[in-house]
């Protein structure tokens, strides 16, 4: 049995940041001309710089790491989509063949139910689990980590179970993935955005700690939205609407991963790769679904495809090495990076959608 947040709380929770649609005149280069054929051949000429990268024996691409060679498969996938091809589908389904026979047991993600929050104990962990956090319940919550004594319960996995969970709901019309989906929604709402309508990090669910407020990350945003875009289709609840949009319009002008021009800054990172690097990525795919399912919301339509043409031109005109992309976005080019590489990649192929014709 879910309880669903009283609207009123929704309604004071996001007083503090209520939504701005306007594309902010400050931006740099927030539209292009290119025709549709060019954004296509743009996306596939930077998939096709990456391919070279790929180990088909397990399914990863060299120089980064495993759920980064995911986010490779799912732009190539998104791609076709967007596209109308067929040009990477074998590639796709055979990468994910590979790595799912490799990797049998992805899935042992705990978590937390409602029984569980009320117990104070959860069948994958070796501790006792907080059943309420500052004031909220922890139902919802995943664990980052399948290890038995590891605490951690983030929003990105929480996020993608979000995601997953609508995804499925919508596809089998299943309640039970309607209400995990709604569950972990709730978790974050009630627990991880703050008072800027940024999605915070991760909360101890033995003890209750959060990360620091500083660690405000663009993928944790990101993935939220892509699953409250799902997740408002699939209810037909408008409180989930608001929400998105809220949080869409707050994000795309956030200070805190971009300056007055627009572009994002965060993860460039010439030289090494890390996780952060890939972040934006994620960000970028989160508000492509959001404007996918925001056909009655044009002003929020034009804010990100705005948004994501500022990140296209400056990929193209301040970080470009022939068909290869720093994943310093406001530049200056380098050489080829698999980091980088992948970066760029939902850009270009989110291109090929929010832009007409
Ligand atoms: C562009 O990439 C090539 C390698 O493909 C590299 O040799 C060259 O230095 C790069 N140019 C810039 C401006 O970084």
């Amino acid at each position: 049995m879910f309880r669903f947040v009283p609207f009123v709380f929704l309604s004071h929770s996001l007083a503090a940041f209520a939504q701005d649609l306007g594309v902010p005149l400050t931006w740099r280069e927030f539209s292009n001309s290119r025709l549709l054929a060019e954004r296509i051949s743009i996306a596939e000429d930077a998939i096709n710089t990456i391919l070279p990268q790929l180990d088909t024996s397990d399914a990863q691409f060299n120089g980064i790491g495993y759920w980064q060679s995911g986010n490779v498969f799912s732009a190539m996938a998104n791609f076709d989509h967007l596209a109308g091809t067929t040009v990477y589908e074998t590639q796709v389904v055979d990468g994910l063949s590979t790595a799912f026979d490799l990797y049998s047991n992805f899935d042992q993600y705990g978590v937390i139910t409602t029984a569980d929050a009320s117990s104070g104990t959860q069948p994958n962990k070796d501790f006792a689990i907080a059943g309420t956090c500052f004031g909220e319940s922890m139902a919802g919550g995943v664990f980052w980590r399948p290890t038995v004594d590891d605490t951690g319960i983030n929003s990105i996995t929480t996020g993608l179970f979000t995601t997953l969970s609508a995804f499925l709901a919508e596809t089998t019309g299943d309640a039970t993935y309607t209400n995990a989906a709604i569950l972990s929604a709730q978790w974050i709402q009630n627990l991880q955005i703050n008072t800027d309508g940024i999605v915070l990090d991760t909360v101890d669910g033995a003890d209750c700690t959060r990360s620091p407020a500083s660690w405000l990350f663009t993928y944790n945003t990101g993935k939220y939205l892509e699953g409250l875009s799902v997740l408002k289709d699939v209810t037909g609840n408008s409180a989930w609407t608001t929400l998105m949009t809220d949080i869409a319009a707050a994000a795309i002008k956030s200070s805190v991963w971009e300056g007055s021009n627009g572009i994002i800054t965060e993860g460039a990172s010439p030289t090494a790769n890390n996780d952060g690097v890939g972040f934006k990525a994620i960000f970028i795919r989160g508000l492509d679904e959001v404007s996918v399912r925001s056909s009655d919301n044009s002003a929020l339509q034009i804010l990100i495809h705005s948004y994501n043409d500022v990140q296209y031109n400056a990929l193209l005109e301040l970080a470009a090495n022939g068909t290869s992309y720093s994943s310093s976005w406001p530049g200056p080019p380098q050489a080829f990076t698999t980091w980088g590489q992948l970066a760029a990649l939902d850009v270009m192929v989110t291109a090929i959608n929010t832009n007409s014709p």
